[in-house]
């Protein structure tokens, strides 16, 4: 169990088990998710999507009416789950969920300020505990580094790296992070957005919040080895035509390589490779950044749909 930090909550949640969406066709979600690279099968009612390899989903898509977050499942360590069931409750606008869909018996569910629906379990650490190496180009000298078009392989990325919800209220999504979920905060710019990281071991941002008129679902974010995958995975959503998106580029908050690929629904499914790395027992600078000098490092400008939430 890591250290406290001075005024902090005691206990902490170390990952996302996985997040689930309603969309109102799972085919088309289908498609979208496999052509990403994502291993995306049908379980009854619902798709479930695992990263090649792993038989543990990272996300459940179900069917409703518009796009939105379902609900976001958190794991922590057994030691710490009736600690933080208790800061959950005791945490300023959370109200318990009983009688909802999705509800199950398996965990502590509950509401959080914006009302979006969270679970809380036993479970592994679906987070790094130590930074991923961003794989080297393999060529060598005397050798050809690129491949020819109709040879590239297809993109998989290897885990979920992050979510981001839009808020009414950063600030308060902020709070809620820190004093229900135990988490640190990373960087802001202002009350415009917020990156939040878990203290045992966890990339710069797990969960992060951008200001709007109300909730909503932006972007998941996927790792993939390296920068090429990054530019190599938009080029694959191109060719089989999406698009639109935000990149190739490289955020300031975060540092990570990225490109956001636009769904079908208006939010965003993004590769990543190289994002920042806190590890267990260590503290984050956390900064206040001026939007324009914190985005990103560079690459194309932000596109004026990219901060427009399609559920306000
Ligand atoms: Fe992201």
């Amino acid at each position: 169990m890591s250290r406290n930090l001075p005024g902090e909550s005691r206990y902490g949640v170390h990952s996302i088990d996985h997040f689930a969406l309603e969309v109102p066709a799972l085919a088309t979600a289908e498609a979208f998710f496999s052509l990403f690279g994502l291993d995306v099968s049908q379980e009854a009612d619902r798709l479930a999507l695992r990263t090649v390899g792993d038989r543990r989903p990272w996300s459940y898509i179900h069917t409703g009416p518009a796009k939105r977050l379902a609900y976001l499942s958190f794991n922590c360590f057994a030691g710490e789950y009736e600690g933080l069931v208790a800061q959950i409750q005791a945490a300023q606008g959370v109200t318990p969920a009983a009688h909802t869909a999705y509800v199950s018996p398996e965990g502590f569910w509950f509401h959080d300020p914006d009302g979006n629906l969270m679970q809380l379990r036993v479970g592994p650490k679906r987070t790094l505990s130590a930074p991923q190496p961003l794989a080297t180009p393999e060529h060598r000298p005397g050798e050809r580094g690129a491949v020819p078009r109709s040879q590239a392989r297809k993109v998989h990325p290897t885990r979920l790296s992050h979510v981001l919800l839009f808020t009414p209220d950063v600030q308060r999504a902020v709070t809620f992070c820190h004093d229900a979920l135990g988490l640190r905060l990373s960087d802001r710019s202002g009350d415009l957005v917020a990156f939040n990281h878990a203290r045992h071991g966890s990339d710069h941002h797990l969960v992060a919040y951008a200001k709007s008129s109300a909730r909503g679902w932006h972007h998941s974010s996927w790792d993939v080895p390296a920068i090429n995958d990054v530019g190599q995975g938009a080029e694959q959503m191109r060719q089989g035509g999406h698009h639109a998106g935000w990149g190739t580029a490289r955020h300031v908050l975060g540092s990570n390589y990225f490109h956001y690929v636009r769904d079908p629904w208006g939010s965003f499914a993004e590769y990543s490779a190289d994002i920042d790395f806190v590890p267990a027992g260590s503290t984050w600078p956390a900064g206040d950044f001026p939007p324009e000098d914190s985005l990103h490092a560079w690459g194309p400008d932000v596109p004026e749909d990219f901060i427009r939430n399609s559920e306000a």
